[in-house]
């Protein structure tokens, strides 16, 4: 008999959350999302920005009402009137960009993936940890109400045992975008790939066999990824990446009781089903939405977070974040994709 009704979300209103001052590190895409996100939704301040070129600081902070602009990473990491500091440059960058704001004593959120590999996101966890200030990935999903809903039905066993979770992630590039650019660590494992493998990690944890298929872009980068992991108790997971083109994005976790599917885009706010076995569905339906409408969620639990005096963020623990990036890891050592820079900090 299906469960009826669904679990509500108990993710707080992002008003309700108290104001950190905000830093952002590389003033690109994602961080004027992030910052048109919370200062539509939240009581978060973007107090300062930091580019590498202080023409760049200054445009971000004349659009965004900005109070202070900096022209050097290291300047932005030492201003007086910042509690925390979000990284959002290439990934390649987000492990120099955490430690110099972890070193300068700034709380720091970074991008995902929080680093190249494990060890850059290993080293991250174990500076902040040293240097007592709180750190964490913006994996925004997981900060999601709907994900709190999905966590709920997890916890509640309402699946059964997970045998199975299928997730793929693929999106169609202008040939100018960063991805195709083996210099800051191209391809689409890092920037799509992580989301379904967070999503699998998640739910099943470290894989104990990962099988890698991968195909090659004419810039040198791998163009396409698809993986087959087996995990303790012989579930499996089957994912697929991509820069070709767009993809529903959908994920579905099976189990032995109820199968849970997720509309595409999974990674962002959307409804999704609970199907039995006897043909009954439960259905959640909410909005789509894209990072507009979810990315405040994340910045509000970190800023309850760091105000009750935590290290991390309940919904995503820097050891998930590293367990990510071994499955990663895993995956792209048996295609030979190595990026530019990983590994090379000291553990
Ligand atoms: N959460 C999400 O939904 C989401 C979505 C998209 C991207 N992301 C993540 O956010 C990160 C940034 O992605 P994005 O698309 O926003 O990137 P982007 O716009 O291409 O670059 C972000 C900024 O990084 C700085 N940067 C530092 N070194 C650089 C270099 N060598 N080359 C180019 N830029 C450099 C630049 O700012 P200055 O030079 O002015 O300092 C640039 O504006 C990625 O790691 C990605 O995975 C997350």
């Amino acid at each position: 008999m299906p469960p009826a009704p669904l679990p509500a979300a108990r993710v707080p209103d992002s008003l309700d959350a108290p104001a950190l001052r905000w830093g952002i590190m590389g003033p690109g895409w994602i961080a004027e999302r992030f910052t048109e996100s919370v200062q539509a939704h939240s009581r978060q301040v973007i107090a300062a920005v930091g580019s590498r070129s202080l023409a760049r600081s200054k445009a971000f902070a004349e659009s965004f009402g900005v109070p202070a602009a900096y022209g050097s990473y290291e300047e932005l990491a030492a201003a007086p009137d910042v509690d925390i500091v979000y990284v959002s440059t290439p990934h390649n960058f987000h492990h120099s960009a955490a430690l110099l704001a972890i070193e300068a004593g700034k709380h720091v959120l970074v991008e995902k993936p929080i680093g190249l590999d494990a060890v850059q996101a290993r080293d991250i966890a174990a500076r902040a940890k040293a240097a007592g200030v709180f750190a964490a990935e913006a994996m925004w999903s997981f900060f999601l109400p709907k994900f709190d809903i999905v966590r709920q039905i997890l916890e509640a066993g309402t699946l059964g045992t997970v045998t199975t979770v299928l997730a793929e992630y693929g999106e169609h590039f202008q040939r100018s975008h960063r991805i195709f650019d083996p210099a800051l660590a191209g391809g689409p494992l890092l920037d799509l790939g992580t989301y379904p493998l967070a999503l699998i990690t998640e739910v099943l944890g470290a894989p104990q066999q990962v099988r890698a298929l991968g195909q090659w872009h004419e810039s040198g980068v791998n163009a396409q990824l698809s993986a087959v992991m087996e995990f303790a108790g012989g579930s499996h997971a089957v994912m697929n990446t991509h820069l070709h083109n767009f993809t529903p994005a959908a994920a579905t976790i099976v189990g032995s009781e109820a199968t849970l599917a997720l509309d595409g885009p999974f990674n962002m706010p959307g409804g999704f089903e609970l199907r039995f076995p006897d043909g009954s569905r439960l259905r959640h339906d909410e909005p789509a939405g894209a990072h507009f409408e979810g990315l405040h969620y994340e910045a509000a639990a970190v800023a309850r977070s760091v105000t009750h005096g935590l290290s991390e963020v309940p919904e995503r623990t820097l050891d998930a974040s590293i367990r990510t990036m071994e499955a990663a890891d895993a995956l792209r050592w048996q295609l030979g994709i190595e990026f530019q820079g990983e590994g090379n900090s000291p553990t």
